[in-house]
Formats: structure tokens, sequence, C-alpha cells
């Protein structure tokens, strides 16, 4: 199976290491506007190769993206500290404009996963832009934050984070929402695992996981300029999943008809990932504070797209 990155920076690169290093995929070529990083960035993993797997990575343009089966898209600008990831969208919606069409143009069979922030409302450009069918135009959404929901719950009830099934919907962002109540771990309620576990799980302890996974990348961005590992093995293991037929289940985002009486918005939900993309959709039940919420985080993400002129 061939990968094409494009964007060659820490998301992109750092992608292309994790997907190298699992070993899963044939090839992986690397495209940027900058054809130095793009090439530095190759031959820094091609040389992990001879330790960890027989991944072909090199770096190349956009011709060579051809008979990709799967395109990362991770090109654009990253958030500076106190910035939202929001303030991203008119310089990366510029971005995207020539980088699909010259994607396109190439490679048109390929799935896109797309990384750039707002990917959310990146997501929706790409549909947009190049006229893909939703499943094979899939965000990265909130795969990591459904992620770091589930790392914090494993924490302080004390289990494996992957015993830990529980998901964040909606915007990777600020109005991302945590389902907690179809949350569960093995096949209990939080409560009933709490109760069973001796862990309590106190208001005061939900409000810290809360923060925890909505403030982690502003953190993260504040310590070291910006996140990168994070959101790199999430694009490998997304890549896994469809190179793999899997069929797994991965909060990623992607043009949905109509959510909690919200159409046509980008957005994440627990989806069933194949060799097709995005081949179901599985919407946890959700009590009403959470549907409202999530009616919220769509109202908002479907305005932002319908302001981007396209
Ligand atoms: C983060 C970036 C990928 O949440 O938005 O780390």
């Amino acid at each position: 199976m061939k990968l094409g990155i494009v964007g060659a920076g820490m998301v992109g690169s750092t992608a292309a290491y994790a997907v190298a290093l699992m070993g899963h995929v044939s090839e992986i070529v690397l495209v940027d506007q900058n054809a130095a990083l793009a090439r530095a960035q190759a031959d820094d993993i091609a040389h992990a190769m001879p330790f960890a797997a027989a991944t072909q990575v090199r770096s190349g343009g956009y011709a060579d993206l051809a008979g990709a089966s799967v395109i990362i898209i991770a090109a654009g600008v990253s958030q500076k500290p106190g910035e939202t990831r929001l303030d991203l969208l008119g310089r990366n919606a510029a971005v995207f404009r020539a980088v699909l069409s010259e994607t396109m143009t190439v490679a048109p069979q390929a799935i896109l996963l797309v990384a750039t922030n707002p990917v959310d409302v990146m997501t929706g450009i790409t549909a947009r832009l190049t006229g893909q069918p939703p499943a094979r135009v899939i965000g990265s959404g909130t795969t990591l934050d459904s992620a770091r929901f589930r790392d914090l719950l494993a924490r302080a009830l004390n289990v494996a984070p992957r015993s830990v099934h529980a998901y964040v919907l909606g915007e990777h962002g600020d109005s991302e929402v945590l389902a907690w109540s179809s949350a569960r771990v093995g096949a209990l309620t939080l409560d009933a695992a709490a109760a069973q576990t001796g862990r309590p799980l106190t208001l005061e302890i939900r409000e810290k996981i809360d923060t925890g996974v909505r403030r982690a990348a502003y953190a993260i961005i504040e310590g070291k300029g910006a996140t990168y590992h994070g959101i790199g093995a999430a694009l490998a293991r997304l890549v896994a999943a469809i190179n793999g037929n899997e069929r797994s289940v991965h909060s990623v985002s992607t043009m949905t008809t109509q959510i909690v009486g919200v159409h046509g918005v980008p957005l994440s939900l627990p989806r069933v990932l194949g060799r097709d993309g995005v081949e179901a959709e599985l919407v946890p039940d959700l009590d009403t504070s959470e549907q409202a919420a999530l009616a919220d985080s769509a109202r908002l993400l479907k305005q932002t797209l319908e302001s981007v002129p396209l």
C-alpha cells in the first residue's frame, strides 16, 4: 500500500515516522512546497528503517502521489500560543485550494485523510472542493481527544486504556463534547466500574478529566510550541485501520448528513473504518445535556464552514 503525505512539517513528518515504524505500508511519499524540507524529513525517517521495518520512505512532487491509496493532508499553519484552532481557518483554506487541486489531478482515487486544523472545517472544505464522497474524505477529528479521554479515565479507574470505550464528539476544538453517559469500562458504566474498582469518579475528578482533555493541546503548545506525537500516532492508527480493512471504530470527522437536527455539517462521530473509508456511523445514546452541547458544536461548525468562500 502506498501512502502519500502532503505537508512535511511536524505533524506530517511525525505521522510518516509512526506509519513507517508500524511497517504495514510499503511506501510513503512526502510532498511539501519546501522540497528541501520534504527531502530531509524523508531521508531522516528512511535512516530509521534499518532498525525497524522495510518501509520505503521518499520525498517527491505531486506527481509522485500517483497510485497512493491514502493521502494525508497535513499542509498549512498550526496553532501558536493563544490561538484557537478556528483562528487558522483563513490561512489554511487558501493553502487547501492549491494543495487539493494538485492532489486530485494525480490521485483522484485516494482516500483523503485531513489533519490540518481546524480539522472539521478543513474536512468540509476538502469534501466540497474535491466532490469526493463523504466516506472517502476523513478528518482525524476527535480521534486524539477520545484517546486522551480514555487515557485519563483509565488512570482514574486503574484499568488499561484499551478496556475503556469512551468518545469525544463534535468539533476537534473548544466546543467538543465528552460523551460521559455512553462511556464504558469493559461492560460496565462508569459509575459501576468506579464502584467495583473502588476508585471514585467524583465530580471534581470528572471536571479534571474534562479540562485535561479539552485543554491538552493548549498546555503542550505553551510548553513546546506545537503538538505532533499524539496526532502523528493517531493518523498512523487511522491509516492502519483503512489499510487493514479493520472495520474498527474511531471518532473521525466527515461531512454528516444530519445530527441532533443539524444538516450538512463536518464533525466527529464514532465511525467504522475499512478499506473504502467510512463504512458506517455509530451514534451513541446521549443524555439531554450532551445532545444540546453537540447541537451547539454542530451549529458552530456549520456556520464556520458556510463562512468560507469556496
Ligand atoms: C491536538 C492538535 C492536533 O489536539 O489539534 O494536539
